[in-house]
């Protein structure tokens, strides 16, 4: 397998950033989730979370720079134009919202007067449930390829 894209699959680069952060944001939901929690609390989780919020930024920023320098798969044959924005506008919403996540939990965190961290947090709790939305209907979008189109969109993005 390549390292750079091809027109019609991703290369093992893109799949280990995909796959990657998709692991590590798992994991970051849950401790967003839960370091406030009282059976949780003096655990350190909360320095966890940001530690890995920023970790994320920083991929993210990298991964963007790496798209930029490959080509993008090509849609499959016959895919309607507004589907194709669909898609591709569902990707760049990925990217803008992992990136202005992290940048939310930043300001939250240092921001230095109350009201600017009061709408932080509040910006970054909807980043969050936006994320977890637009996650929903590309898992749902990813079977419907797989399975009803039976084309290769899924496949080209799994890592075998
Ligand atoms: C992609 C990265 C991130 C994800 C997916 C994420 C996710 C979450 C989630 C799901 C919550 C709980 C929802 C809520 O309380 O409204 C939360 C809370 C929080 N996160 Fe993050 N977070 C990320 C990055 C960061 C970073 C980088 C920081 C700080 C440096 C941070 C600081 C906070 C704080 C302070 C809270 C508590 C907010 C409150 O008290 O209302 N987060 N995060
Ligand atoms: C945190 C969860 C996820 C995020 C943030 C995410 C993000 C992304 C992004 C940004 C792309 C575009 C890649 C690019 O062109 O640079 C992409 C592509 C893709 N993702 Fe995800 N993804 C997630 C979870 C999943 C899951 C669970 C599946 C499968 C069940 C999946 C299947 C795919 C597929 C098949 C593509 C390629 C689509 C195409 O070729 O047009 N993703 N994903």
């Amino acid at each position: 397998m390549s390292a750079k894209n091809t027109n019609n699959s991703y290369g093992w680069v893109a799949k280990t950033f995909h796959w990657g952060i998709f692991m590590i944001i798992i994991g970051q939901f849950w401790l967003g989730g839960n370091f406030k929690e009282e059976q949780f609390e003096g655990m350190g989780l909360n320095k966890v979370h940001f530690l890995v919020g920023i970790t994320i930024l920083f991929l993210m920023l990298v991964r963007l720079a790496w798209r930029a320098k490959n080509p993008v798969p090509e849609m499959p044959e016959g895919t309607g134009k507004l589907q194709a924005l669909g898609a591709h506008g569902l990707h760049i919403l990925f990217y803008i919202l992992l990136i202005a996540l992290p940048v939310a939990g930043i300001t939250a965190n240092n921001a230095a007067d109350e009201g600017t961290v009061e709408l932080a947090k509040t910006m970054h709790g909807i980043f969050a449930k936006s994320t977890l939305a637009a996650v929903l209907i590309h898992i749902i979008m990813a079977m419907y390829h797989n399975f009803v189109k039976k084309d290769n969109v899924l496949k080209r993005m799994l890592p075998w």
